[in-house]
């Protein structure tokens, strides 16, 4: 067993924004009992003692935590690299500079579109024209900027627009991700599924861009895995390198994992190295030895690790089976009549997206400055 590498630390389910594609639980309810400062204290001093090394820090939206100022320099104070991954909504001047002063190290801001109209109306509230000016002013105050743009049906066609928007705002680099479909995306896949005409097109967009701009901006391309032959190796193996602490304190091996029938481990009941050694949650993917056939004797095993758990319960409703969207998965055609449909014709452009609630049950505050 390896020590984790990176904490994903979502401070919060609570977010000024609806998109169709977020990967937050559909039961936001559940989690509205966030931990409060000192945990996450105790979180942190307990994640650096077990070896991780970069802190994410992400929601929802975390600039909604009053105490994130507190966290980050927390998180600095243990020698962690501390990346802020928000929608930029209340990301003031003020604000900012308290992160700095803190030892905030990397922000990454969201952005829907580079088009105002179509970038609010994924968004679901007008934001574009603020995202903007904190990216400005995350520059300013020398932060290295990462763009991150969900790519989907109703954005793709507009790449090149989109890389052109990460070179006037300076981004170091630019994170084009297709969607994957956990949470609303999964709700809302056949709405959000590309064509793979979208794709080819976005391809040579990318690749063009990369050999132009190689020494100016990294630009990651995450395809969209029901198109690959193979499936991702996602988290680079369940409970290999990565952890999730979510608002409420379960710990989980990706962001995803709340979806699987696992018994619960949470930081309010037990240390996080036991959580990570021993928890079900945590042991019972790792590895290879609970790998049904195909993957049993393949030779792909220690490559992919059998794809992803939990797209394999999503889509099979059993979290250890082959994912389907390997073409050697007895479910394969699970994935290949989710593509077909989006390649018919253009019905599934004309299908609604349902936005994410905001958060349900709890009044909406403003942002704090
Ligand atoms: Fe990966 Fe399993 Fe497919 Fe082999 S059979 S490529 S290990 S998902
Ligand atoms: Fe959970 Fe892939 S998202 S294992």
């Amino acid at each position: 067993m390896d020590s984790p590498f990176g904490l994903l630390a979502e401070l919060t389910y609570r977010c000024p924004l609806a998109c169709p594609y977020c990967s937050n639980p559909l039961n936001m309810a559940g989690y509205q009992d966030e931990l409060a400062t000192d945990e996450w204290r105790r979180v942190l001093v307990e994640a650096s003692d077990l070896g991780v090394l970069q802190c994410h820090l992400s929601g929802g939206e975390p600039l909604l935590r009053r105490d994130l100022v507190e966290i980050v320099r927390d998180a600095h104070d243990l020698g962690l690299y501390t990346n802020l991954i928000t929608s930029a909504l209340g990301l003031s001047r003020p604000r900012a500079e308290q992160l700095r002063a803190a030892g905030l190290d990397h922000v990454q801001i969201s952005i829907q579109s580079d088009e105002p109209t179509v970038s609010d109306r994924i968004a679901g509230i007008p934001s574009f024209r603020r995202k903007i000016e904190a990216m400005g002013l995350v520059k300013e105050l020398g932060w290295p900027l990462t763009m991150n743009v969900v790519l989907h049906r109703h954005n793709i066609d507009r790449v090149a627009d989109v890389l052109a928007l990460a070179e006037d705002v300076g981004a170091d680099r630019v994170e084009l991700a297709n969607t994957q479909y956990y949470g609303w995306a999964w709700r809302n896949r056949d709405a959000l599924l590309p064509s793979r005409a979208q794709l080819e097109a976005a391809e040579v967009v990318v690749r063009a861009a990369r050999e132009r701009l190689q020494d100016r901006m990294d630009i990651i391309y995450v395809i969209p895995d029901y198109y690959s032959r193979y499936p991702k190796p996602c988290m680079g193996g369940w409970a290999s390198r990565q952890l999730t602490v979510t608002p409420n304190g379960d710990v989980l091996p990706c962001p995803a994992a709340h979806s699987l029938p696992l018994p619960r481990a949470s930081v309010r009941d037990d240390p996080l190295e036991l959580i990570w050694a021993e928890a079900p949650v945590m042991t019972a993917f790792r590895g290879t030895d609970w790998m049904p056939e195909p993957c049993r004797s393949c030779f792909r095993r220690e490559v992919d690790f059998g794809g992803c758990r939990c797209q394999a319960f999503l889509l099979t409703g059993d979290a250890a089976r082959t994912d389907p969207v390997c073409y050697l998965s007895p479910d394969h055609d699970l994935v290949a009549r989710a593509v077909e449909a989006a390649n018919a014709d253009s019905r599934n452009d004309d299908l609604p997206l349902v936005p994410r609630p905001h958060r349900p049950g709890l009044p909406l505050v403003a942002c704090p400055r």
